[in-house]
């Protein structure tokens, strides 16, 4: 059956990016479109945004948005195409709320009208379906930002002729992130006050936007089959995994894909050489001019670390740190990308300072040195306290560039430790969260450079063959998606509604519907 998919967050490459999530919601819509369905992604046009560089078109007319007790507000509304597709992306014209940058904070501090800004996207997201007169078989909201949009449609758009019948799901892409705020946000949702209570809205005496969103969506999932599993835990949940558990039945964990046009050694731009991997010697190329680049000699035989991250606790900075003056002692070179917390930019620029030719950084955000650290690197590092999914292990991988990860989240899932003995692995794993194991894994991987390197050459090639496409988690989307309607319509109204959509499906026949306590189809 072809579906009408709403898609709608806070971020999306090429537009707006902060992380991960705009890879995702740059990258899915596409293959959803791909598989013969109608997707449509609404987003904030923020500052940045350049409305004539991605050629958008304002639509005419203002879209009215209800905001409780704050009463009607408005906004523009721009359309345009994700690039290198046909899928239409609505960008809400907000100057007061969205005219700004970056996205969400300043100096580590949220916004104080993040709040209403997010709301605001959420019910403009289902109010511009009116606009357009679309009516979407299953909204799809990422993360806290746009999670008031499942808890409103099961709400004060339960009874909307246009969006009744919408099922919604939610991705979870960081639980940390949970968008709560205090107890009056109750009147800008306008749901009533009976939904502030401990088991949808309300946190500690807040209104927490995550919770409500995990409690009301049709149907959940994360960005990876571990982090599904892990945020059912206080050590993951972040205070959540209580309502998560609850609604264990309906969460999927789906890994994310790799938009392997960006992420291609045989093709990347950025590269000054390309490779494959039939042969390297264009990667060698690739990590003499890195160390050019960063002002490290040009040392062939060293091993080559690198990292590209959000400089903040989630990515294990803080055990980086401390692991970093032992792990100079060995005979290697680190490069990172990151920015983040402050005083992580002050620290790595001294680590810089006092370990020349052995250690460089780079504070700022870079897309074309991203890539060639991934392409010059003979390791990739990432020590996460937590990670969701994580898309560098990914693109590391595909550069035969060796990941040494903790094996959490995404990370676990997506690499395999290095066994000598089996000749098996792509990378290398360690699991506690200290400086220690991250030395001793640092260790060994220098040991192996050192002493074995057919070993490393094998890990590269059997990293290099490894994919993660686009179009595999967009078959689990599809699937989730047609779960996600069969729960909000019953047996009898999906039936017809497939058979209006007249195109024959490929789905077994229907389930009866879920009672208490029981699990979707595995
Ligand atoms: P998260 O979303 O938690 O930051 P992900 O691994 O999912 O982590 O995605 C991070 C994305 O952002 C990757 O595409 C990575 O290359 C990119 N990235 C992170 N920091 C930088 C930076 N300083 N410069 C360029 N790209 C960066
Ligand atoms: C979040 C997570 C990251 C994930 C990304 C995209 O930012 O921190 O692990 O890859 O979302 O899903």
């Amino acid at each position: 059956m072809h579906l009408k998919i709403l898609m709608t967050a806070s971020e999306a490459v090429p537009f707006a990016k902060e992380g991960g999530l705009a890879d995702v919601v740059g990258a899915l819509p596409k293959y959803l479109k791909g598989l013969g369905h109608d997707v449509r992604v609404v987003m904030p046009r923020y500052y940045k945004v350049d409305r004539d560089a991605y050629g958008l078109r304002q639509l005419p007319g203002v879209l009215v948005v209800p905001m409780g007790i704050i009463g009607m507000m408005y906004c523009g509304v721009y359309e345009g195409r994700l690039p290198g597709s046909d899928v239409p992306i609505y960008l809400l014209e907000h100057e007061e709320f969205f005219g700004r940058d970056p996205l969400y904070d300043r100096d580590n501090e949220g916004y104080l009208d993040n709040d209403n800004r997010f709301v605001f996207l959420s019910r403009a997201s289902l109010e511009i379906c009116k606009m357009l007169d679309f009516r979407p078989d299953v909204v799809h909201a990422h993360d806290w930002h746009t999670a008031a949009a499942p808890i409103l449609l099961n709400t004060a758009y339960r009874h909307d002729p246009h969006l009744h019948e919408a099922a919604s799901l939610l991705t979870i892409h960081n639980m940390q992130h949970q968008g709560s705020f205090y107890e009056g946000v109750m009147d800008i949702l306008g749901i009533g006050w009976q939904h502030f209570n401990f088991l949808e809205l309300e946190m500690n005496d807040q209104v927490n936007l995550l919770k409500g969103g995990i409690y009301h969506a049709t149907v959940l999932n994360t960005v990876s089959e571990g982090y599904a599993r892990e945020i059912q835990t206080p050590a993951f949940g972040w205070g959540l995994e209580g309502v998560v558990r609850e609604r264990s039945p309906v969460l999927r964990g789906i890994l994310n894909g790799v938009d392997y046009q960006e992420w291609n050694p045989e093709t990347d731009r950025h590269l000054p050489v390309n490779f494959g991997s039939d042969d390297l010697s264009g990667k060698a190329l690739c990590k003499r001019a890195l160390q050019r680049e960063m002002g490290l000699p040009e040392r062939e035989e060293v091993p080559l670390f690198g990292l590209v991250t959000r400089l903040v606790k989630q990515k294990g900075i803080d055990v980086l740190a401390e692991a970093i003056h032992r792990m100079l002692e060995m005979d290697i070179q680190v490069v990172l990308l990151g920015a983040g917390e402050p005083w992580a930019h002050f620290y790595f620029g001294d680590v810089a300072a006092s370990h020349p030719g052995r250690f460089a950084c780079r504070i700022g955000y870079n897309n074309g040195l991203a890539h060639r650290i991934e392409g010059g690197c003979d390791f990739f590092l990432m020590p996460s306290a937590f990670e969701p999914c994580g898309l560098n292990q990914m693109y590391s991988l595909r550069y035969g560039t060796i990941p040494i990860v903790r094996a959490t989240g995404g990370l676990d899932d997506s690499v395999e430790n290095f066994d000598q003995a089996a000749g098996t692995g792509t990378g290398f794993k360690f699991w506690d969260l200290t400086a220690g194991a991250l030395y001793d894994t640092v260790g060994w991987a220098v040991h192996t450079w050192y002493h074995h390197p057919d070993a490393i050459q094998a890990l590269r090639r059997r990293g290099m063959a490894k994919r993660f496409t686009w179009e595999e988690a967009a078959a689990k989307y599809e699937a989730l998606y047609l779960d996600a309607m069969r729960l909000r319509l019953g047996d009898a109204r999906f039936r017809q509604k497939e058979a209006e959509r007249s195109v024959p499906s490929s789905i077994p026949a229907p389930a009866p519907p879920l009672g208490k306590g029981e699990s979707l189809p595995a």
